[in-house]
């Protein structure tokens, strides 16, 4: 399951790494192994109580793992550790970020935008936001119900006041009631979320969109999640259109530690308009000196910064163009056809009650029953059977009203689901032992 052949590749890519000291007086580097080996060890044995995450029948978080490109380039990078913060700290590091953001705007649509990496979706978004409250005068935020929790807390270490959006039995964000908001005047910001945590549905950003050249207001798309899915082809054509009106939002945040075949400590934010730079303007006595190009701690709230997260991305990105129709496009369609699969499956089975067909590649269903109260009791059995049965599927929570309302009586606002993100492209190959599984589970409540 762990590839190691590919680690050889690191010794034989250290010779070139070492020619860029190659002027530099000699340093013994000795390092003796076996207090190396013996402490490994030991850290080996610390890391067994894991879940198997890299594995295809892992099919529960939003977990994914790096590519192998993506491994063996960060760890290359760390041979010299560098720091994005400044190029007086991570020179050849920081173009290569720069080119990354070229190509992760491009996949939007935009150019001669502004942005960068960053540790993660939080703090990606807490820049989007900051700017656009920066912008807005502070007004209110506003995000669907669905939209990530780290919006309103945010919200909270900005002190801007946030409100909730009701979502439709879609689990789409009610434009409508977007629209009675707006009408209010009090809003500032509005948050579209490409790929809810939850249930991986996408808002309806033509419409948000239409809103924003009604209302003016600045608009923000959080698309941590399901960003890389606008290079998928077979998308259905509402999420299409939605994923094609990305190109006139004012900023994005996209993960490539989710999607985007990276180790974590990997987010990006993105900018249309480069001239926000203006609010990230700060002086440092003892930072910017080696070059009067720009600087990524120039424009980026972060200090310092993984090099070896740009690197890894460069290599990810050379390896896997982001390419509509190509191979790391036609790897996240392996995963939604996955779910679309999963979902066929579900549906066509009594003894489950499944939620709205998937946009991208996460599953949400519940089991049929009387009522919300009895079926979340029992579900958490299904949910232990399974893992007993190696298949690893995470639970949710999820608003009753999302599921059809003739499924079961709605006797508490909310009912726990079983939930499942495919998002490795084994899980299309591994469907039918997936299913297997679980139907051996469900043993446990008949
Ligand atoms: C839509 C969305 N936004 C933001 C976040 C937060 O991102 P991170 O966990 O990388 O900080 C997540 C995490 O799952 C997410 O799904």
């Amino acid at each position: 399951m762990l590839d190691r052949d590919s680690l050889a590749l690191l010794s034989d890519v250290a010779a070139t790494m070492e020619a860029m000291f190659a002027h530099m007086p000699d340093v013994p580097g000795d390092v003796d192994i076996e207090p190396l080996r013996s402490v490994l060890m030991r850290t080996a044995e610390r890391m067994q109580d894991n879940y198997p995450y890299p594995h295809p029948l892992y099919a529960g978080q939003m977990l994914k793992p790096p590519h192998p490109i993506a491994r063996l380039a960060y760890t290359m990078a760390l041979w010299v550790n560098p720091n994005n913060h400044a190029l007086d700290g991570g020179k050849a590091s920081s173009r290569m970020e720069l080119e990354c953001i070229r190509e992760l705007g491009a996949m939007f649509g935009w150019a001669g935008h502004l942005g960068h990496l960053c540790g993660g979706g939080t703090v990606a978004n807490l820049e989007a936001l900051w700017i656009a409250n920066s912008l807005s005068n502070r007004r209110k935020v506003v995000a669907s119900e669905q939209a990530h929790y780290t919006h309103q807390r945010i919200c909270g270490v900005l002190g801007v006041p946030f409100e909730a959006v009701p979502c439709a039995a879609d689990g789409r964000m009610d434009v409508r009631a977007l629209e009675r908001m707006l009408e209010a005047g009090d809003v500032g910001t509005v948050v579209a979320t490409m790929g809810t945590t939850a249930l991986g549905v996408v808002d309806p950003l033509r419409d948000i969109v239409a809103l924003r050249d009604r209302y003016g207001f600045r608009l923000h798309a959080d698309a941590a999640y399901g960003g890389y899915f606008t290079l998928v082809d077979d998308l259905n054509p509402t999420t299409r259109d939605d994923f094609d009106h990305l190109r006139h939002v004012d900023s994005i945040v996209v993960d490539p530690h989710k999607h985007g075949l990276q180790p974590y400590g990997c987010g990006c934010v993105l900018f249309r308009d480069p001239s926000v730079a203006r609010f990230y303007k700060h002086d440092s006595p003892y930072t910017y000196f080696t070059s009067y190009d720009l600087h990524l701690g120039e424009i980026s709230l972060e200090c310092s910064r993984p090099g070896a997260s740009a690197v890894a991305l460069w290599a990810t990105q050379q390896m896997f163009p982001l390419v509509r129709g190509d191979e790391f496009a036609r790897q996240l369609t392996k995963s939604r056809r996955a779910a679309l699969a999963l979902y066929a499956r579900l549906k066509d089975d009594a003894r489950f009650v499944v939620m709205t067909e998937p946009q991208l590649d996460i599953v949400v269903w519940t089991l049929a029953g009387s009522s919300a109260s009895e079926i979340s009791a029992t579900i958490r059995r299904v949910f232990d059977a399974c893992a007993e049965q190696h298949l690893f599927l995470a639970l949710a929570e999820v608003a009753c009203s999302l599921l059809p309302n003739s499924a079961f009586a709605f006797d508490q606002p909310t009912i726990t689901c079983l939930r499942s993100c495919l998002m490795k492209p084994e899980h299309l190959d591994w469907l039918d032992d997936i299913w297997k599984r679980l139907d051996r589970a469900m043993s446990v409540v008949e």
